[in-house]
């Protein structure tokens, strides 16, 4: 992770600097350095740089310097002040460090005056600095390593501020890029049990709670959601109950995780084309563990309970067919008409237990599932912005500003109550499909059915944000990104510091 250096008597491989553009003209950002750029714009224009965002352009380093060769990373419009949005920052830091994969050492001289700025480059290089390269020969992973070191350069003094400010980029990343390797692991590598077991080694030394509930116990208990799913698999479903509890805390927050390590459809089973992405359909449980981890490591007063929802949906003849009907924690049947509506049969479950936790502890002040749940999220708001929905819109507002801080996108859908008929069936108290329109908001009115409605709940679908597929950018490699834990981290910071 990214040090700070006041001075700028560096031994770094690379410099890394910001490049704005005003009224068509470069500007260079080159923050706390005492690097002479008069010379380089020529340079700059000459290779045609334009200082636009997500631009990358290497340059040799001028006699002079330490470093051998200079980064400018794109800031767009210039700031006035050189005061540029987090995001921004966060962004231009991160696109620099993934176009530094293979290097040693990097100085990092980007523009910012506050504590917050500096925070977001740190985390913008310790996200950048990530790939996954677990499974690739040596000579491969070599090249394709992330950059080792990085160096900022700062004015700014060590006081307190800075010193929370950077062990919160510090930790915040280190948990993203735990669920961002989760993720990427192929499902062969990742069963629900080696999922419990990588997670509850991480728990060590943080105090927290852990409790696994094993197929037998899911059955004996009636999870009829989680064990229905997993029943086809030889791989064995989990319940992964993490729970952190502070002296003196100010809030109670449960969070629910789907944690489906491989998603064939079942029998709906899915076509071929892009059947490995749903190696990833885990994502919403390993940000959720990741993301109470944090919480637990930042030793922030915010109560937690996590609820890891593990299955592995496939085909088998102990497989649940279209048609079966099972009984959840919360007592209510379901028909299961599409085997591959999964996600909200395993989540079911966790949400009943959640609430039933919470009111053992005196009521939750706010309960957040996150799930890859429906391709129609993808359809309604792409593959930047997850879904939002929720039975609280003040709760839901202050899960927003949170993820202002942090640059993740979320956007409030609605949950309409209309909807609700369409999972009825004859057979069961609710199908686990209704209308094909909406799928995203029929998920949510599903999972709602399982959420007493004094609990303030939010439901976040990422099935789309969990995962770049294409086109990286900024601090996200091709891959898992592993979003939802910077915002859940944020939420418990700002809820804890409202006292
Ligand atoms: N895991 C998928 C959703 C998904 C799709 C995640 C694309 C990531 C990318 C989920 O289990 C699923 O299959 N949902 C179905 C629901 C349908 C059967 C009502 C879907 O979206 O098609
Ligand atoms: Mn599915
Ligand atoms: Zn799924």
């Amino acid at each position: 992770m990214a040090t700070l250096k006041s001075s700028f008597k560096s031994t770094s491989e690379s410099l890394v600097l910001g490049l704005a553009t005003k009224d068509g003209k470069l500007v260079i950002e080159s923050g706390a350095s005492t690097i002479a750029t008069k010379s380089l714009i020529t340079i700059l224009e000459d290779l045609g740089a334009t200082g636009q965002r997500e631009e990358i352009v290497k340059v040799p380093a001028p006699a002079g310097t330490s470093a051998r060769l200079i980064i400018f990373t794109g800031l767009g419009d210039a700031a006035s002040g050189s005061r540029y949005p987090h995001e921004v920052l966060r962004r231009a830091a991160g696109a620099a460090t993934r176009a530094l994969s293979g290097k040693k050492s990097a100085d990092f001289a980007l523009p910012h005056t506050t504590a917050v700025e500096l925070s977001a480059i740190a985390e913008g290089i310790g996200l950048g600095s990530y790939s996954f390269i677990e499974h690739r020969g040596a000579s491969k992973a070599e090249q394709k390593a992330p950059l080792a070191s990085a160096i900022i350069i700062s004015k700014l003094a060590e006081n307190a501020d800075v010193k929370a400010a950077l062990k919160h980029a510090t930790v915040v990343s280190k948990y993203v890029n735990i669920v961002r390797d989760l993720v990427n692991t192929p499902a062969n590598h990742l069963s629900p049990v080696k999922f419990v077991t990588k997670m509850k080694a991480l728990t060590t030394s943080l105090g927290v709670k852990v409790e696994v509930l094993d197929e037998k116990a899911l059955k004996s208990k009636g999870y009829g959601g989680i064990y229905s799913v997993g029943q086809g698999s030889a791989n064995p479903p989990r319940l992964l109950h993490i729970s952190y509890s502070p002296p003196k805390a100010k809030k109670r927050y449960a969070f629910v995780g789907k944690g489906i390590t491989f998603d064939t459809g079942g029998y709906a089973l899915k076509p071929a084309a892009g059947m490995d992405a749903m190696k990833t359909d885990m994502a919403g449980a390993a940000s959720i563990i990741a993301a109470a981890l944090a919480i637990a490591e930042l030793k922030i007063p915010i109560s937690i309970n996590a609820y890891a929802c593990m299955a592995e949906n496939m085909i088998s003849d102990n497989a649940t067919r279209p048609g079966d009907v099972i009984t959840t924690l919360s007592g209510k049947t379901v028909e299961v008409l599409n085997p591959d509506a999964e996600g909200r049969l395993v989540m079911a479950d966790g949400l009943t237990r959640a609430i039933a936790d919470g009111k053992k502890a005196g009521g939750l002040d706010g309960l957040i599932d996150v799930a890859t749940l429906t391709g129609a999220q993808v359809v309604a708001l792409g593959i930047r912005t997850s879904g939002l929905m929720t039975n609280n819109d003040g709760f839901s507002k202050e899960f927003l500003a949170a993820a202002e801080t942090t640059g993740e996108l979320y956007w409030p859908m609605p949950l309409p109550d209309e909807l609700r008929a369409t999972l009825d069936t004859p057979v069961a108290d609710i199908a686990n499909v209704g209308d094909k329109s909406g799928g995203m908001l029929v998920a949510g009115v599903f999972l709602r059915e399982f959420v007493e409605p004094g609990v303030p709940w939010l439901h976040v679908d990422i099935a789309g944000p969990s995962y770049v597929d294409k086109t990286p950018f900024g601090y996200n490699a091709i891959g898992a990104t592993g979003v939802t834990v910077r915002t859940l981290v944020a939420l418990a910071e700002s809820a804890a510091s409202q006292g």
